[in-house]
């Protein structure tokens, strides 16, 4: 693929050869694909924290996780992969500025050091950590058990990214997801990078976002949805998201 942006000529060109404006959507669009690519390789979302823990996301993603958050105000978030609890680390203070919410995070294996430090943590009180396989009957009991009757539950899955692994967590956690609240799958970018440098040679099909296509035609009570965007005023940006086709919302 050839693609060339001329900022002299303010023209971009196209890997089938058509010359567009630079300034348009189309150019924009394709830069911002290559830059999620590229940055995928690059590792771009290993290298920010929030705070003091180290949260494996695009900003872009946690701003749209935030606006989900804020919108729906769920009492409870469940996470399947912790690592190094950035990602609790940031619900558990989004819920702190609101002053209510806590999140449930699922590892199978929660290093001595991270569950040290989250514990640690000024929002441990918002967080409570279950170590064991996230689709394992005896953690999702253990994960069912922690959320009370009549509670709004948004469900983030964010462990192993295979298909068949993303299935099994869809079956286990969506039942979980209350009315009115998000299911997000991670990761479908997985799809967008494979055969690049640094991913997985099955990739182009082991990846979530066929799991999530199957378990929207069998779950007709979700439905595909952007997360919510309570501000733009954008030229129709394009999502620079590691999560495409990853929203999903309970009627
Ligand atoms: C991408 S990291 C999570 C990143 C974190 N949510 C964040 O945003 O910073 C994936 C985590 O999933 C965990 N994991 C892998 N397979 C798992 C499984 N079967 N059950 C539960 N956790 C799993 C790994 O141990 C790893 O810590």
């Amino acid at each position: 693929m050839k693609i060339t942006f001329d900022t002299e000529a303010r023209t971009a060109t196209l890997a089938d050869g058509r010359e567009i404006d630079l300034f348009g959507k189309e150019a924009f669009d394709t830069l911002a694909d290559l830059w999620v690519r590229l940055g995928w390789v690059r590792k771009y979302s290993y290298a920010f924290s929030w705070m003091g823990r180290p949260i494996i996301q695009l900003p872009d993603d946690m701003v749209r996780i935030q606006e989900a958050i804020f919108a729906t105000r769920p009492d409870v978030i469940i996470e399947t992969g912790v690592a190094h609890g950035g990602s609790l680390v940031f619900y558990a203070s989004l819920f702190e500025m609101m002053g209510h919410g806590r999140v449930i995070g699922v590892d199978i294996e929660i290093r001595p050091h991270n569950r040290a430090a989250i514990e640690a943590h000024p929002m441990k009180q918002r967080i409570t950590l279950i170590e064991g396989g996230s689709t394992d009957p005896l953690t999702v009991e253990k994960v069912r058990a922690l959320v009370r009757p009549g509670e709004r539950v948004m469900v983030i899955l964010d462990s192993n990214h295979a298909k068949g692994h993303v299935a099994d967590e869809l079956a286990a956690y969506a039942p979980m997801v209350t009315p009115g609240c998000h299911l997000l799958v991670q990761d479908g970018v997985m799809d967008l990078v494979a055969g690049m440098p640094r991913t997985g040679e099955d990739w182009s099909w082991n990846n979530p976002r066929p799991a999530v296509a199957e378990f929207l035609a069998a779950n007709p009570e979700f439905r595909a949805a952007k997360s919510p965007r309570p501000f733009d005023e954008s030229q129709e940006v394009p999502d620079c998201s590691h999560h495409p086709d990853g929203w999903l919302i309970r009627a």
